[in-house]
C-alpha cells in the first residue's frame, strides 16, 4: 500500500490528483492520502478534503483521506510527496505580474522578473520541506509542481540532502496532445523528442508509431493559427519564417522570448481590460470553490479546465505509477542532466524524456544542443543558476546578476529600480534578503 502526501492540499487543482489516484487504483494502490496546508489555506483545505472524500466514496475504492496543518506528522510513512504551494498566495503573484509591466517588462508568474521573485519566495520553504522529508520519510519521492518548477527542482536536488526529487509540468503533456490533434493521431502514439528546460523546452522531432512526422507538424504550426496554449497564456501563433528556419516545435512560453514586443502590448491591453492573470485566477478560484462546496458534487468538475495547469495530475499520477510499478516507460520530467545534453553540467536540471523505473527517472541521451537555440538554452541555464544562488544567499548583487542574465530583463538602466521595488513589495516573504 502506498501513502501520498500533498503539500498545498488546499489548491483548486487537488481534485484532479484525487481523480488520477482513483482512476489508477487497481495498478497503483494509494490507500492513504494526506492533504497538508497552512493556516491561511485552512478553509480551502477543508472544502477540498470534503470533496475528495465524496469522490472517493463514489468510486468505492478503499482510500483513507485526511487533512492537517501539521506537515511533519503527515510525512510519517509517506511514499510520495507532491508539492503545489504558492508562497504569498495570489496577492504575491499579482505583484509579480503587475510591477514588471509597470517598468516596461513582461510580468509573468514563471518567466522574467516575476518568475525570479517566485523562486526567491519558494526555494527556502521547499528546502525546509525537503529536509523534513529526508528526516521523516527518507525513501519518499518528492514530485514537485511548485513553480518555477525547473529552477525549484534544481535547487532541491543541488542543495538539499534529499536526492529523490522530480519536477513536473503540464506543458510537454499539452504539446503531445496538441501535436496529436494536428496529426489526427492518438496522443499515446505521439512521441516528441524534447530538449531544454521547464517552460523553455523545444520539440526536436515528432514520431507517430515510429514514423518521423516532424515536417507535417512544423508546417501546421506555421500555417494555422491553432490554439497551442494553456488557459493562462495568449496564443499569437508562429510566423512561417520562424518555424521554417528554426525547425523546432516551440512551447507556448517561448512567445515571451521570441515575440516580446507583441506580448508586452497584449499584456498591457489585458491589464487595462481585466487586470493581471492573478486577478482572473482569483475570480476563477471563487467560482471553483463555490462549485466544490456543493454537497452533491462527487467528481472533478469541467470548470477546472479554465486553469492553466489543467491535466497536470495525469502527469503526476502516471509518474508515480511508473515508479511504483517499475514500468520503464518514457515520460517527460525535470531531473539531473547526467550527460544527456553534452553542453550542460551533469547537475543541471533539464526537462527531458526519461526512462522511469523504480529508481526514478533516467534521461535519454540527447547529444549536442541544436545550434539555433544553443546560446539561448545555455544563457537560460546560467540565469537559473544565479537565481538559485541568490534565493539561498539573499545576496543583493547575486539577485541583480540574475536580473541582468535574464533575456527578458537585461536593461541596466531599469534593473535597479525594478529589483528594488520587487524586493520591497515582497519583503515579508523574503526573510533571506
Ligand atoms: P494556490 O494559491 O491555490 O496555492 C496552493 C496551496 O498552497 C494554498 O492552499 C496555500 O495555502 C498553500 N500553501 C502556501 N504556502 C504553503 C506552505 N508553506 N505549506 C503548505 N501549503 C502552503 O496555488 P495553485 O494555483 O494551486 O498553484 C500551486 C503551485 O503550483 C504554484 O506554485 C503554481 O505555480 C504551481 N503550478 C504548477 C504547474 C506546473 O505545470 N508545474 C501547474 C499549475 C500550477
Ligand atoms: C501552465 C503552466 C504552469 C502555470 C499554470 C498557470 O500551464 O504549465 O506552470 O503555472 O499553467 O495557470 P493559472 O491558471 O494559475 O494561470
Ligand atoms: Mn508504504
Ligand atoms: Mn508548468
Amino acid at each position: 500500500s502506498v501513502k501520498l502526501v500533498v503539500i498545498g492540499g488546499g489548491s483548486s487543482y487537488t481534485p484532479e490528483i484525487i481523480e488520477g489516484v482513483i482512476r489508477r487504483f487497481d495498478s497503483l494502490p494509494i490507500t492513504e492520502i494526506s492533504l497538508v496546508d497552512i493556516e491561511e489555506g485552512k478553509d480551502k483545505l477543508i472544502v477540498i478534503a470534503n470533496l475528495a472524500k465524496r469522490m472517493i466514496e463514489k468510486s468505492g475504492k478503499t482510500i483513507q483521506l485526511s487533512w492537517t496543518l501539521d506537515r511533519r506528522q503527515a510525512l510519517k510513512n509517506a511514499d510520495f510527496v507532491s508539492t503545489q504551494i504558492r508562497v504569498g498566495g495570489l496577492n504575491a503573484r499579482e505583484k509579480d505580474e503587475r510591477i514588471p509591466l509597470k517598468h516596461g517588462f513582461i510580468g509573468q508568474e514563471t518567466n522574467g522578473a516575476g518568475g525570479i521573485m517566485k523562486a526567491f519566495r519558494t526555494i527556502p520553504i521547499l528546502l525546509e520541506l525537503a529536509e523534513d522529508v529526508h528526516e521523516i520519510c527518507p525513501n519518499a519521492w518528492i514530485i514537485n509542481f511548485t513553480n518555477p518548477a525547473g529552477i525549484v527542482t534544481e535547487a532541491l536536488l543541488k542543495h538539499s540532502a534529499h536526492k529523490k526529487v522530480i519536477g513536473v509540468c503540464n506543458i510537454p503533456f499539452n504539446m503531445i496532445h496538441s501535436t496529436a490533434e494536428i496529426l489526427n493521431a492518438d496522443p499515446s502514439q505521439v512521441k516528441i523528442e524534447f530538449v531544454g528546460m521547464n517552460h523553455f523546452v523545444f520539440g526536436q522531432r515528432v514520431f507517430v508509431d515510429g514514423i518521423n512526422r516532424t515536417d507535417e507538424v512544423l508546417t501546421s504550426l506555421a500555417r494555422e493559427n491553432l490554439d497551442y496554449s494553456p488557459a493562462n497564456i495568449v496564443s499569437l501563433g508562429w510566423s512561417k519564417g520562424f518555424i521554417n528556419s528554426m525547425k523546432l516545435l516551440p512551447n507556448p512560453y517561448h512567445q515571451y522570448y521570441y515575440q516580446t514586443t507583441d506580448i508586452l502590448s497584449k499584456d498591457k491591453e489585458a491589464l487595462k481590460e481585466h487586470g493581471t492573470r492573478a486577478e482572473i485566477v482569483k475570480n476563477l478560484e471563487k467560482s471553483l470553490f463555490t462549485i466544490y462546496s456543493n454537497k452533491d458534487l462527487n467528481v472533478k468538475p469541467k470548470e477546472l479546465e479554465e486553469r492553466g495547469g489543467a491535466f497536470y495530475s495525469d502527469v503526476a499520477c502516471s509518474l508515480i505509477d511508473s515508479i511504483y510499478n517499475n514500468k520503464e516507460d518514457i515520460q517527460t520530467v525535470n531531473t539531473f542532466n547526467d550527460g544527456a545534453i553534452a553542453e550542460l553540467p551533469n547537475d543541471s536540471v533539464i526537462e527531458a524524456n526519461c526512462l522511469i523505473t523504480k529508481n526514478g527517472p533516467k534521461p535519454i541521451a540527447i547529444g549536442s544542443l541544436p545550434a539555433q537555440v544553443k546560446g539561448d538554452i545555455l544563457q537560460m541555464k546560467s540565469f537559473e543558476e544565479l537565481v538559485i544562488l541568490a534565493s539561498i544567499s539573499g545576496d543583493y548583487n547575486q539577485a541583480y546578476q540574475a536580473f541582468i542574465a535574464n533575456p527578458l530583463i537585461k536593461d541596466e538602466r531599469k534593473v535597479k529600480s525594478l529589483l528594488d521595488e520587487l524586493l520591497c513589495a515582497h519583503k515579508e516573504c523574503l526573510p533571506q534578503f
